[in-house]
């Protein structure tokens, strides 16, 4: 017996070296993975951007394509979301000196600031309700169908792809530039941040109407970095000083004391579980911050209690996830009650995780300590059993040993997403939940966009140097500067003024003004039947039906058979127009007669009374559907 203790030890401390050798082997050949597939992914997300993209055939120039899939989905659309974090991304790249790729984003700059100008069923530039509108055709024309809109992180995320290439213009000899071209547009979308955040509007994944956290997360991020860009340039921005802090103190309210709520004020039931949560940490990165709860910055105690949650939603859900341990990275998708295409794992919010943890990992290097508290000691314990709650200061084996785990688990994500990448080394959408074969959407990309952020931050996480970090992280947003939670939350707005950016290309005449008139009809309808207004205008959907301005129910009650519609015209311009109903079968009944409508001069408020039209339904009445 005695004899086998030293054998029993000599085998145990052999067989430390073999898994360390394994482990750094191992870590050598995902790095070499993760080279191969961000140099295919660069070029996937290129390949989506027009002019010249290989797989974007008659997108504008700058116009980023969803995805070249034009059937079952089509993607064949330019969303301002996907196009602001790819954009982010590559004006990422051209901080770390890839400077072959500024003409790229000086055409998407352009591009943005001709849709800007294009009025939309969200509504127009000059109220600055059109810049919620989350999506138009390649060749930056409207798009009339109906959709969940407005969206309201769109010009958030576009203003903060906007300042960071602002930011390396005004230290390139870029200042005039900056100034005259890139300013009009981040001032229109800090406008509208600014004006319209309390108010609820569709989330990221284009469903649940309420507010988001994703979007205020960004939101808030827009009007701090909004504030100190203007200032740097010698210009204001009154409604991102008084805004932010507000937003800050709103999102206070998305923490539940186990996870982040995706969504709240809305009707949909869910658990609220969702990536959205993921993706507004990874979003709000700031190498520079501590390990903030207030602003769920990727190592707080709060984000990562939540990217537990989050990752164990789908242990059970997934085929592919079955017989991985508790402590081991699973396939994850955007949240676990999702059906759309069967509800499956999305390579982005796979590698969003990992993103998160990388990001975690650069903050607690650079601020050399990490503390546990009781908020996210499950996920510690989870990833490392013996992690106790505590300050652990680098230097110590304790630290090394929880950040070696959080990387590892973070490698895992990675390594997941690897296993299901089809061998071309393409990106779709989603991998099933069955086999991990790709589904949905090929090419996407925004999930080629999601590869390189991640390989970005995994290659800032090990690089070591605090010396070398600059330009190797992305830069600060100056989260330190805007982390105090004020102790009264404020829903207010600052109304904005919104002008084209003419110096950015946009065309001369684009974005007159417009009023928003407010009509309201009375019309009695069946369950089932719905009121839409069209008429002889491009806002109005030319007569026809399929264009037709969808109205609004939601103060219908037996008293008052109200259907109402916000809309956006060209002012001081005569219009003709009428209601249509549909009835539950998809078949229209029109009014009888066309009426006619003299829009006020330009500056008219609905609140004034002066752009309100009454009208009642005047024609056929519709049939009770069946059943
Ligand atoms: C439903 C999906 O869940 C949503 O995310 C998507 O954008 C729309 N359908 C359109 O494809
Ligand atoms: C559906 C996703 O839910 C949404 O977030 C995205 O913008 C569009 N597809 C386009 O990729």
């Amino acid at each position: 017996m005695l004899l086998k203790i030293p054998v029993f030890l000599f085998a145990t401390s052999f067989n430390v070296v073999a898994a360390s050798l394994n482990s750094q082997l191992h870590r050598r050949d995902l790095a070499a993975t993760i080279a191969a597939e961000r140099t295919i992914a660069l070029q996937g997300a290129l390949d989506n951007i027009g002019p010249n993209g290989a797989k974007a055939p008659g997108a504008y120039a700058g116009v980023v394509v969803a995805s070249p899939s034009t059937d079952d989905p089509n993607y064949y659309y330019t969303w301002i979301r996907d196009s602001a974090l790819t954009f982010k991304m590559l004006v990422d790249e051209l901080l770390t000196g890839n400077t072959s790729i500024k003409p790229l984003i000086e055409d998407y700059v352009k591009s943005q600031a001709i849709i800007q100008t294009v009025s939309n069923p969200s509504g127009s530039l000059s109220s600055g309700r059109g810049l919620g509108e989350p999506k138009f055709y390649v060749n930056e024309t409207r798009f009339n169908g109906p959709w969940g809109r407005p969206q309201r992180d769109g010009p958030a995320l576009r203003a903060i792809t906007l300042i960071a290439y602002t930011r390396w213009l005004l230290k390139n000899d870029g200042t005039a530039e900056a100034k005259a071209d890139i300013w009009p547009v981040i001032r229109n979308d800090l406008n509208y941040v600014a004006q319209f955040w309390n108010q609820t509007g569709f989330d990221l994944w284009e469903e649940v109407s309420g507010s988001s956290f994703f979007t205020l997360a960004v939101q808030h991020r827009a009007l701090v970095e909004g504030a100190a860009i203007a200032k740097q340039m010698g210009f204001s921005c009154a409604g991102c000083d008084s805004q932010s802090p507000n937003i800050l103190c709103f999102l206070q309210s998305f923490w539940n004391g186990k996870h982040i709520v995706a969504n709240i004020n809305t009707a949909v039931q869910r658990t609220g579980i969702d990536s959205n949560t993921i993706l507004g940490s990874i979003a709000t990165f700031d190498p520079d911050a501590y390990c903030m709860d207030a602003t769920f910055q990727p190592c707080s105690h709060r984000a990562l209690a939540n990217l537990k949650v989050y990752v164990d939603s789908f242990r059970d859900i997934y085929d592919i996830n079955a017989g991985i341990p508790a402590s081991s990275a699973v396939a994850t998708g955007r949240y676990a009650e999702d059906i759309y295409f069967n509800g499956n794992p999305w390579y982005l919010c796979t590698l969003a995780v990992a993103e998160q943890l990388y990001g975690a990992i650069q903050q607690w290097l650079a601020r050399h300590n990490l503390f546990i508290t009781e908020v996210d000691l499950a996920f510690w314990q989870s990833i490392y059993p013996q992690a106790k709650i505590g300050q652990y200061n680098s230097g110590t084996s304790s630290f090394d040993n929880l950040t070696s785990a959080a990387m590892r688990f973070a490698d895992g994500f990675v390594e997941i997403v690897d296993k299901y990448v089809p061998v071309s080394g393409s990106l779709s959408e989603q991998y099933s939940r069955e086999n991990g074969t790709a589904l949905s959407a090929h090419d996407l990309t925004w999930s080629y966009a999601s590869y390189v952020t991640m390989a970005a931050a995994r290659r800032a996480a090990t690089t070591v140097l605090a010396s070398a970090r600059e330009p190797i992280q992305v830069p600060s947003w100056g989260e330190r500067s805007a982390n105090s939670v004020p102790s009264v939350c404020v829903a207010s707005s600052v109304a904005g003024n919104y002008t084209p950016a003419t110096g950015a290309g946009t065309l001369a005449g684009a974005g007159g003004c417009t009023v928003t008139v407010l009509f309201r009809v009375n019309a009695t309808t069946y369950y089932g039947e719905n009121i839409y207004l069209t008429g002889n205008t491009t806002d109005l959907g030319n007569w026809s039906p399929a264009e037709a301005v969808p109205g609004n129910a939601a103060n219908y009650t037996s008293e008052r058979p109200l259907w109402y519609f916000e809309i956006d015209l060209p002012a001081s311009t005569a219009i003709s127009y009428k209601y249509l109903r549909q009835e539950s079968n998809g078949s229209w009944l029109y009014e009888s007669q066309n009426r006619t409508y003299a829009v006020p001069v330009c500056g008219t408020q609905a609140e004034t009374g002066s752009a309100i039209v009454e009208d009642a339904w005047v024609g056929p009445t519709g049939t009770p559907s069946k059943g």
